[in-house]
């Protein structure tokens, strides 16, 4: 049985995830600061909307919407307000105190745009915002069970502590999700080198190789699958 991917559009990822993210997957993209996370996820939402005539809910814990908006438009999604006027995306700021509230808040705006997109940027804000691990924990979980009910592909966006990193960590969205991608942003000489790798992907091959990224006003974000990355470059 061949599994049913999901194309993210951006240029290069599906290669290297052997066409897209299967359907009904939870993944999560982790980064430290600036590594190019929110952009990333805002990309596989947009191109839904646009390319594949698929509803897609982008869930901001962290940005306001008007500030993503802006910036979108200056990475060339320069028609993001129509897809938004006209119901297939829609970017929404929401509380993060009352986690029973946030799961069934999602759940409607999933059943009534009939969403098969979901992005929440960043599920590290709902540890940071709660005292109760064992609550965040418990609404991470409910939230999963609710997206797999509903054959929602969805990305949830992570930051991860600058110790932690080169640890490929064991947190708890780790856990939850069904597949994790890091993007990683490292000095090398006298440069900062952007990249990607694919830690794990449920019902999918994927490269094993941590790949070059690109990031341009003119061109989005890019995998770029055919460059190597510099010898010295360490995770
Ligand atoms: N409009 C733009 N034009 C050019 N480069 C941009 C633009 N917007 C973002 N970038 C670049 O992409 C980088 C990553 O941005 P992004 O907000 O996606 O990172 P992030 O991983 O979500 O960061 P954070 O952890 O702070 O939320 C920025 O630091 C910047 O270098
Ligand atoms: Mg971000």
């Amino acid at each position: 049985m061949t599994v049913e991917k999901v194309r993210t559009g951006v240029n290069g990822l599906d290669d290297i995830l052997d066409g897209g993210i299967p359907r009904g997957n939870i993944v999560l993209i982790s980064g430290s600061a600036g590594t190019g996370k929110s952009l990333l996820a805002l990309s596989y939402i947009y191109y839904g909307a646009k390319s594949c005539d698929e509803s897609g809910v982008y869930i901001t814990l962290e940005e306001f919407p008007e500030r993503i908006i802006e910036n979108a438009k200056t990475m060339g999604f320069t028609d993001i307000e129509e897809l938004i006027e006209s119901k297939k995306m829609v970017i929404m700021r929401t509380d993060v105190f009352d986690l029973e509230k946030l799961v069934g808040g999602i759940e409607d705006m999933i059943e009534s745009r009939k969403a098969k997109r979901l992005v929440i940027d960043s599920i590290t804000v709902l540890s940071a915002f709660s005292e109760k691990p064992f609550m965040v924990r418990k609404s991470i979980y409910e939230l999963a069970n609710m997206l797999k009910r509903n054959n929602v592909t969805a990305i949830f966006t992570g930051g991860i502590e600058s110790t932690e990193e080169g640890h490929f960590g064991v947190s708890v969205e780790e856990y939850a999700v069904d597949g994790i991608i890091r993007l990683f942003h490292k000095v090398v000489g006298s440069q900062f080198v952007r990249a990607i790798g694919v830690i794990k992907m449920r019902g999918s091959s994927h490269s094993d190789t941590i790949h070059p990224l690109g990031i341009s006003e003119v061109t989005g974000v890019n995998v770029l699958k055919d460059l190597p990355l510099p010898e010295n470059f360490r995770v």
